[in-house]
Formats: structure tokens, C-alpha cells, sequence
């Protein structure tokens, strides 16, 4: 297994690329099974993840080129085989269930490994399959699996989510799409790779309203149609790097960055006295003075990002004061917390919430990574920490970031990759 050593101390200056977000980049994929036109996106990140969805598309028996090699466009379409999702295939990458929706919609049955826990809490999927079952799937639980049927297809229906989920929000956007009548998504999520994904569907022919609002209204086509889609860039490897140009006291341009989709994280940052400008084409980032601790508490878009929770305790570790960080989304999103420990942070959990005391330097050491953002918080620390800091099981890390090794070195990071 691949690990990532650093050497600490440099302040990064320089230029990073920010591209197509991840989360966006996944469903957007799934969208590529609601027609059997060619769906072209382009801005794809080279990601661990991308490369799963890509099989799992293959598994159901979908054309999926890059037309470039090692370009930055896919291209996806042709007819349905195969409507299960298998184990093998779910079990490394949950968002393999946002191939529920479409499948449901095109085909009226699929057969769908239950995605099971992952490192940062249980995560069910109960709301997207409530969710079909009002609009007349039936859906049984089969050895791991969930089997829907729709013999009928699916119909239009008002669902109210009791918790704006992004996934659920997203596999019923999908599956809406095509159902016979009005669909209302109430309490559905905001973020910006969900208002991607509604505008890439109305390109393909879908009619949807209150795109970027709590309510999305669908009113159902017979079938939706080729179109080409640049995929939103990424705002969690936006404020990853923003935070390593900050916890490094460097100045970093992040070039193709949306400052629109910063807003939560850009008010703690410059509370913790960390500049955020808008540029043409981009975000610089800049630490000059001090750091100061500034309390966060994850919160649905547009809220601080969950997404953005453990890059920046890492951050709020070396600032001269305390900050709170309390994590409301998932159960079990602090496993960084020991590891920073390890490296004389001073992080205190209780419960939802971690008191964060800074120290004036962390100190390099071997950590363990245990999930995407979790690992590249360590990697954050290593930015900063005095001596080496070896990231272990850096295979969490390509699952969400694309040359990271790369992007940091190129502003003067003391960072290389050890093959395992
Ligand atoms: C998406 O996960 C993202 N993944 C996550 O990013 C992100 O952390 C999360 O949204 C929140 O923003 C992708 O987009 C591929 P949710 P998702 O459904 O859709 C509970 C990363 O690091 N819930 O909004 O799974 C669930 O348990 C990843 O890139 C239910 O109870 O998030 C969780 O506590 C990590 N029942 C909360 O809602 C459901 O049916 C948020 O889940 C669905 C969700």
C-alpha cells in the first residue's frame, strides 16, 4: 500500500488547479443510464472513485469511453444489460447505489448490493428507497441486496424528506425524471453538485423547477436525450488546498475555483484571519499573521461543509487559540482526532463536538489515514508539523484527489509518494 511522506515547514506559494468535483462527477455518471443517447461530461477528474463508477456503468452493459486516453471527458450511453449492482463493486464505493434511480426509471427493476457501513457512521439509504416506494417501486431486502421492482414504472409523487439527504435527493431527481407525472422533492438538499446534476438533466430534456432550492419540482418525460456537460468544479479540494495554503502561512491561486460555493468556509477562515480573494478564473488564498481559532459546526449546504470538517481542525491544531468543531452530519466523522493527537495536536472529544486548544507546532510522525478526508487532513498537518510525517493507506486519499502529491509539490511542498 502506497504512502506519502512529508517533511514540514514550507510555506506553499504558488498555482493549483481545482477539477470536477467528485460528488458531482458520481451522479452525474448515473445520469449517463437515463438515455440511451451518448451523455458526454467533460472537466472529469482523474479519481479512484470516477474509475469505479465507469465499471459499474460497464456491469450494466453501458458504453463508457474516454474518447482522449487521459483526457477529461467521458463519454457514456447505449442500452441497459444488466440492472444488478454487485457487492464487489458497491461495497468500495457507496455512491454506487445512485444507480438505483436511473435503473428504476429506464428498466422498472434493478437489483442493488446494500451499500453496509463505512468508516464514518451507518449511512443507510432508507430515504432513497422510501422514496421509490412512493412512487410505486416495491422494494424487498434479498441477501444483502435490495431488489425494486416497478412492473408498472414509476408515477409521480410528493416526497418530503425529513433530512435534506444529498444521495436521496439526487437517485429520486434522476428517477423523477422520467416518471409518469409530478414529482415534488420537499426538504431536498442544495448542494451545488445537485443543482450540477439538475442543470446537466435539463440539457438532456428534463423539466425541472426550483433547481437550487429546498423544492424541486419534476414533471416526467417519456425520455430524455444526448447532451454534453462540463462537471462542476470540486469545492471540498477547493477549501482542502485553500486550508493547506493557510495552516502553512503560504499564498496559493486556485485557479478555476467558484468563490460562490465557499461562503461558509470562507467566513471561518477569515475569522481565523486567513485571506480569501476572488481573482479572474480563481480564489488566492493567504496567511500572513497569526491564526486564530474560530468555532465550526457542520451543517447542510449551505452550511459548513462536513466535507471540510477535518481539514480544518487541522488547521484550527496550530492556531494561538482555541476553536470548537461540532460535526452534525454523520456519527462518526472524528477518527482523524487520534491521529492529529499523535502529532501534539491537543483535540478533546465530546460527543458531536471537539474542543480544539492550537499548540505552537505539530510535531511529524507515521499516521494512519481511515477515510478520504480524514487522510488528507494528515497530509495537512504534515504541511506544518516540524521533521517527517508518513501518511499510511494514502489509497483513501485517490479515492477524492487527483495528484496530490503533485499539486502541493509544484508550490514547494517537501511531499513524495513511497510505492508500497
Ligand atoms: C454525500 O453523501 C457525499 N458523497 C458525502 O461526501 C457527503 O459527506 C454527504 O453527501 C453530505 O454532504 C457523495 O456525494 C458521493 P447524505 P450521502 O445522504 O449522499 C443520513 C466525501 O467525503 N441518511 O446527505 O451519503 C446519513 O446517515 C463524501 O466526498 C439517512 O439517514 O450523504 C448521514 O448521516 C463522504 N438515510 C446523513 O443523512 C438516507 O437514506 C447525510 O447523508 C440517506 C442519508
Amino acid at each position: 500500500m502506497d504512502k506519502i511522506r512529508i517533511r514540514g515547514g514550507r510555506p506553499l506559494s504558488g498555482e493549483i488547479v481545482i477539477g470536477g468535483a467528485k460528488n458531482a462527477g458520481l451522479p452525474l455518471m448515473a445520469a449517463g443510464l437515463l438515455t440511451d443517447e451518448r451523455l458526454t461530461l467533460t472537466n472529469v477528474p482523474d479519481l479512484v472513485d470516477i474509475h469505479t463508477m465507469a465499471a459499474l456503468l460497464a456491469q450494466h452493459g453501458v458504453a463508457v469511453e474516454r474518447p482522449l486516453a487521459g483526457g477529461r471527458e467521458l463519454s457514456i450511453g447505449g442500452p441497459i444489460s444488466n440492472t444488478e449492482a454487485p457487492y464487489d463493486i458497491v461495497r468500495k464505493m457507496r455512491a454506487s447505489v445512485l444507480v438505483l434511480g436511473p435503473l428504476m426509471a429506464r428498466m422498472g427493476h434493478a437489483r442493488v448490493s446494500l451499500p453496509g457501513g463505512c468508516a464514518i457512521g451507518t449511512r443507510p439509504v432508507d430515504l432513497h428507497f422510501k422514496g421509490l416506494e412512493q412512487m410505486g417501486a416495491t422494494i424487498r431486502l434479498d441477501g444483502g441486496y435490495a431488489q425494486a421492482e416497478a412492473p408498472q414504472g414509476l408515477h409521480g409523487a410528493t416526497i418530503v424528506f425529513p433530512f435534506p439527504s444529498v444521495g436521496a435527493t439526487e437517485n429520486l431527481l434522476m428517477a423523477a425524471s422520467l416518471a409518469d407525472g409530478r414529482t415534488v422533492l420537499a426538504n431536498a438538499a442544495r448542494e451545488p453538485e445537485i443543482t450540477d446534476l439538475a442543470e446537466c438533466l435539463l440539457a438532456m430534456g428534463a423539466r425541472i423547477e426550483g433547481v437550487g432550492t429546498d423544492r424541486l419540482t419534476v414533471d416526467g418525460v417519456r425520455r430524455l436525450h444526448a447532451a454534453t456537460h462540463a462537471i462542476v468544479p470540486d469545492r471540498i479540494e477547493t477549501g482542502t488546498y485553500a486550508c493547506a495554503a493557510a495552516i502553512t502561512g503560504g499564498e496559493v491561486h486556485l485557479r478555476g475555483a467558484r468563490m460562490d460555493h465557499l461562503a461558509a468556509l470562507v467566513r471561518a477562515l477569515d475569522e481565523a484571519g486567513v485571506e480569501v480573494v476572488e481573482r479572474p478564473g480563481g480564489v488566492t488564498v493567504r496567511r500572513t499573521g497569526r491564526l486564530h481559532g474560530a468555532d465550526v459546526m457542520t451543517e447542510v449546504y449551505p452550511g459548513f461543509p462536513t466535507d471540510m470538517q477535518a481539514q480544518y481542525m487541522a488547521l484550527m491544531c496550530v492556531s494561538d487559540g482555541a476553536a470548537m468543531v461540532t460535526e452534525t452530519i454523520f456519527e462518526n466523522r472524528f477518527m482523524h482526532v487520534p491521529e492529529l493527537n499523535r502529532m501534539g495536536a491537543r483535540i478533546n472529544v465530546h460527543g458531536a463536538s471537539a474542543i480544539v486548544r492550537g499548540v505552537p507546532a505539530l510535531s511529524g510522525a507515521p499516521v494512519m489515514a481511515t477515510d478520504l478526508r480524514a487522510s488528507v487532513s494528515l497530509v495537512l498537518a504534515g504541511l506544518a508539523a516540524r521533521g517527517e510525517t508518513v501518511v499510511n493507506r494514502v489509497y483513501h486519499l485517490d479515492r477524492g484527489y487527483e495528484a496530490v502529491e503533485q499539486k502541493l509539490a509544484a508550490c514547494g511542498a517537501d511531499i513524495e509518494r513511497l510505492p508500497g
